[in-house]
Formats: C-alpha cells, sequence, structure tokens
C-alpha cells in the first residue's frame, strides 16, 4: 500500500501572495453579522463556556432533540473522539476522502482498512464493497475531494445491528437544499459530522458538530476534553443555525453551484477530465502531468490542491475550489497553455 501524507492540507499550498484555490474555505472572512456576534461575547470571555444553547439552536435547526447533538471544536475534533470512544475490530473508511478520519483512527491505534471507490465508476458509492465485518464505517457526503454525493439510500443500506456509519457532511451545506442528509434522522449506529467552517469563513475559530443517538452523544462527550468549544464558538454556532443564517447559507450554495458550472464547462472546453458528478464547491480533475501543471499553475499565480496525498488517488490528480466567475475565468487562461488548450 503506498504511503500517503494524510497530514496533508490545502492550507500548506497557498501563501506567497497566490491566488487560492486550494482551500476549501470558501468565504475569505466571516460576514459583518457574524463578526459582531462574535464581538458581542468578548465581555464574556472571564467565564468557563457553556454550549447548552448552541445544542439547543443546532438541534432546532436539524429537527433533532438537544440530546443528539454534540458541538465540537470543528469536525475535526469529532473524529478524535469518534477515535477514542470506539473500540472497532474492523474500522473502514471510504476512499478517496478527506484523510482526518483516518489519521484519527491510527493515532488512536486503530487498524484501518481502506475501501477504494474507483474512479472508473465516478467514485460512486458501492456498499457492496464495504465488507460485512466492518463494525465503524467512515463516508464522507458530498466527499471531498470527489465532490460527489451518495444516495441517503445507500448510506442508510449501509446500517446494521453492531455497526457505527460516521458520515461526514462537513460540505452539505454547500449544496442546494440539503439533499440526501442523513442529518434530520435518528437512526440506530447513524452518526453525522458536521462543520460550520468553510461556508462561514470560521477555520481559525473551529467549529462543528455531531448528531447521533443520544447514547452515542453521550460515549462521545465522555471522551471530549472539558471547554473545548470556547464561548466564540458557541456564539457562532448558535448564531449560523437560526433561520437566517440557513437560508444566507442556501443563497452562497446556488451562487457556488451556479459558479461551480463555470469551471466545469470551462475545464470541458480544455479537455481536462472531471471526475464524476460535482455536487460540491470543489472538483477534482485528472490531468497527465498534474504534478508538472501544480507547480507551473504556481509559477502563474495559482494554487491548486494536490490530490496524490489522497489514499485512491495518485499524482495525476488536482482539486480545484469552486471561486466566483471572474477568478474562474483568470484561472482557465492561465492553465489553457499548461493542457495544450
Ligand atoms: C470533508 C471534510 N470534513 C471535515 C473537515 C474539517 O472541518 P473542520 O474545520 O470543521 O474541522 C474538512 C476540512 O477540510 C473536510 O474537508
Amino acid at each position: 500500500m503506498p504511503a500517503y501524507d494524510l497530514d496533508h492540507h490545502g492550507d500548506r499550498e497557498v501563501g506567497d501572495g497566490l491566488v487560492d484555490l486550494a482551500v476549501n474555505v470558501r468565504l475569505a472572512a466571516p460576514p459583518d453579522w457574524l463578526r459582531a456576534e462574535l464581538a458581542g461575547c468578548l465581555a464574556d470571555l472571564a467565564a468557563y463556556p457553556d454550549a447548552r444553547a448552541a445544542a439547543e439552536a443546532i438541534a432546532r435547526r436539524h429537527g433533532r432533540a438537544p440530546a443528539d447533538v454534540l458541538p465540537t471544536a470543528g469536525a475535526a475534533e469529532a473524529f478524535t473522539l469518534l477515535a477514542t470512544a470506539f473500540r472497532p475490530r474492523h474500522a473502514v473508511v471510504v476512499h478517496p476522502q478527506f484523510t482526518e478520519p483516518e489519521a484519527a483512527l491510527r493515532g488512536a491505534g486503530h487498524p484501518v482498512h481502506r475501501v477504494l471507490l474507483p474512479a472508473s465508476a465516478g467514485f460512486v458509492l458501492d456498499a457492496g464493497l464495504v465488507p460485512a465485518e466492518a463494525d465503524l464505517v467512515f463516508v464522507g457526503n458530498p466527499t471531498n475531494p470527489t465532490s460527489v454525493l451518495h444516495p441517503a439510500p445507500v448510506l442508510r443500506g449501509l446500517l446494521r445491528p453492531g455497526r457505527v456509519v460516521v458520515v461526514d457532511e462537513a460540505f452539505l451545506d454547500a449544496v442546494p437544499g440539503e439533499p440526501e442528509s442523513l442529518a434530520g434522522e435518528r437512526l440506530p449506529g447513524a452518526v453525522v459530522v458536521r462543520s460550520l467552517t468553510k461556508t462561514w469563513g470560521i477555520a481559525g475559530l473551529r467549529a462543528g458538530y455531531v448528531l447521533a443517538e443520544p447514547e452515542v452523544v453521550a460515549r462521545l462527550r465522555a471522551v471530549q476534553p472539558p471547554w473545548s468549544v470556547s464561548t466564540p464558538a458557541a456564539v457562532a454556532m448558535a448564531a449560523c443555525s437560526g433561520r437566517d443564517a440557513v437560508a444566507q447559507a442556501e443563497g452562497l450554495a446556488r451562487t457556488a453551484e451556479r459558479d461551480r458550472a463555470v469551471l466545469v464547462a470551462g475545464l470541458r472546453e480544455l479537455g481536462v477530465e472531471v471526475a464524476g458528478e460535482p455536487r460540491a464547491p470543489f472538483v477534482l480533475v485528472r490531468l497527465p502531468g498534474a504534478a508538472r501543471v501544480r507547480l507551473a499553475l504556481r509559477e502563474a499565480g495559482y494554487a491548486v490542491r494536490r490530490g496524490d496525498t489522497f489514499p485512491g488517488l495518485g499524482p495525476d490528480w488536482l482539486r480545484l475550489a469552486v471561486r466566483d466567475p471572474a477568478t474562474t475565468r483568470a484561472f482557465l487562461a492561465a492553465l489553457a497553455p499548461l493542457v495544450g488548450g
């Protein structure tokens, strides 16, 4: 099995004044209303944080009970809590996907079995590839980096007694209407992980949450470091779960969908292969010589995400973030001479 750098993330590829198509955080800064909420809680920082109001707001947003919700320091903390709370005999990570779930499992000492979805099938989830003995399964929806959205019935079909299925929905609020989500359902063994950091430009704040059965939430809470969700993070969670914020996220998702169409059409015009049917605010492309293209793009002022650190991908893959049409068109113009366009 080739060794992949599971700790590599897009943020390592940006800087030096490059236009950033490597990181999937969508807003360059949190919106003014959110900044005002954050500024408003600064006077309360002497007190230890209390995330209960945040959990109630999140529960209302998804039609769940507060006991089904665990606020976390980003989705990333949720993966570590899951890897710590459970003692899987046969943990499975469905790849290609975000590498932190596998890193968390390995960090906790669990062997990891990889299920690799093939490019030839458009990286679509095939439940038959998950072995019967799997007792803890991680899958992304929509998946980073493939941008593929898996059908909810296929995800539900992975559930069975004695198995926990973790669905990472970190980017589902970036898909208009949030189709195929399991967030609103209390299903035995289903754990949904959500992030607020991408849509709201608050990666530095750390804000995410878990939706699961109360017994699972209690197990995760038991291993969560005390006060790991800070007061500003809890304030942001409550604010971002309100009706107006959810409506605004939906508007951003629709814009991203239109912007993605510009990117995908431009790539196809250049003869660049786009993987699967992209549904998230990023697309995965296959280009012979992608490593050389990535370096040439840096020379031209653009940072894109290398694909070769994702299990199941290799040196021919790049992930591109969806940006506004003007940025995308300028990027495509820089890409054209590198791919013979
Ligand atoms: C698919 C996916 N899940 C989870 C995360 C982590 O999100 P957070 O910032 O909430 O920890 C990321 C971040 O890149 C991601 O791409």
